[in-house]
């Protein structure tokens, strides 16, 4: 049996905030932003809607595009680092409730912006059980209510957004489907990029909250761990296969930094038209980076049956890890 990728879908947020507005409200540039990253503009959620309305829209799209109705899914996943609760319950139990699945499990994955990929596997894995056959995983992130907007060095860098993938157990003669996961984590490097949070660590303290969750990170820590990750991740996930990378259609590395992936690119000598990049539209929107990049290669229709596809993440964790697909 294979695991087919079977219809994706995306929401992204209609407020579009290019660099130039945004350096209305933050010491910033549109030259420096551009520059460092090759980022363009994010898309922020408009106020009061959450991280499952994001994931909700982009569902019914992937739900759609496969053909399947929301009580046809056994497994809900939603990979996100901005929950709609910080805690719990989890956010794919809202997603889950507001699609009416009344027949799937929901749980989250937190694995930063290797989310997707993360959680594509625990879905995959998932589906070996006997009578379960169809996963709903989704990628949705509201990056702009966690953003230190006092920090230039990282609040330029992030966007809202969701992608989801519709994954179903099927026979198939032709080789496709999830063929190789390879998944890795450097716990040591946690604090280079988390969530500063209020945090007890005293029973019956009753102290109230001071400030409000934001994001930490060490940029230049953080971009020399992500161009290694790739590079590792691109090695493993060719030596575990076989393939060679002019195998393969499409690179589509996780969307944090165009120069990361320069540097990864050059290292392995890949032509830009196999490296798929739309970091200048919507910047990082973490979990929802790599399904994001995924559903507009469907959506644009450059990618095919058939096609071999490689994607990878790396984020907060730390981790990283890819996925080969064949379309
Ligand atoms: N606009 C204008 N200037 C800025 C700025 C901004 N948004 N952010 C930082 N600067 C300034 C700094 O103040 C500093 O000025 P100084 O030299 O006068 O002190 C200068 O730019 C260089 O700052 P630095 O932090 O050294 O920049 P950098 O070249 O390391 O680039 C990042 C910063 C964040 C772009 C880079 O470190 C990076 O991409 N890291 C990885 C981040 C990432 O991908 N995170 C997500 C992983 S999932």
């Amino acid at each position: 049996m294979a695991i087919l990728v079977t219809g994706s879908g995306a929401a992204i947020p209609g407020n579009k905030v290019t660099n130039d507005e945004l350096a209305k409200r933050v010491d910033t540039t549109d030259e420096w932003i551009r520059s460092h990253t090759g980022i363009g503009a994010r898309h922020f959620a408009d106020d009061g809607v959450l991280t499952s309305d994001l994931a909700v829209e982009a569902s019914l799209a992937a739900l759609k595009r496969a053909g399947k109705k929301p009580e046809d899914l056994d497994i809900i996943v939603v990979a996100t680092v901005t929950p709609d609760y910080l805690g719990f319950p989890a956010t794919a139990c809202i997603v889950q409730d507001k699609l009416g699945a009344v027949n799937a499990a929901a749980l989250d994955v937190n694995a930063g912006c290797t989310g997707f990929i993360y959680g594509l596997d625990v879905a995959a894995s998932m589906l070996a059980a006997p009578r379960r056959t169809t996963a709903l995983v989704i990628g949705a992130e509201t990056l702009s209510r966690i953003s230190d907007w006092n920090d230039r060095g990282t609040c330029v860098l992030f966007g809202d957004g969701a992608a989801a993938f519709v994954i179903e157990k099927q026979d198939d003669d032709e080789g496709r489907g999830v063929l190789t996961t390879w998944l890795r984590a450097k716990g040591s490097g946690a604090t280079s990029l988390y969530l500063s949070q209020p945090r007890r660590d005293k029973t019956f303290e009753r102290e109230p909250y001071e400030a409000p969750p934001a994001i930490v990170m060490d940029g230049k820590s953080v971009y020399m761990f992500a161009v290694k990750a790739i590079t590792d991740t691109i090695e493993a996930l060719l030596e575990e296969s076989g393939y060679k990378l002019e195998d393969f259609r499409w690179i589509v590395p996780h969307q944090a930094n165009a120069r990361i992936v320069q540097a990864a690119a050059k290292r392995f000598g890949i032509a830009d038209d196999h490296i798929y990049m739309n970091i200048e539209e919507y910047a990082n929107t973490s979990a929802a980076s790599v399904p994001l990049a995924l559903n507009d290669l469907v959506e644009k229709g450059l990618v095919h049956r058939g096609d071999l596809v490689m994607a990878m993440g790396f984020g907060a964790g730390l981790t990283y890890g890819g996925v080969i697909i064949r379309w």
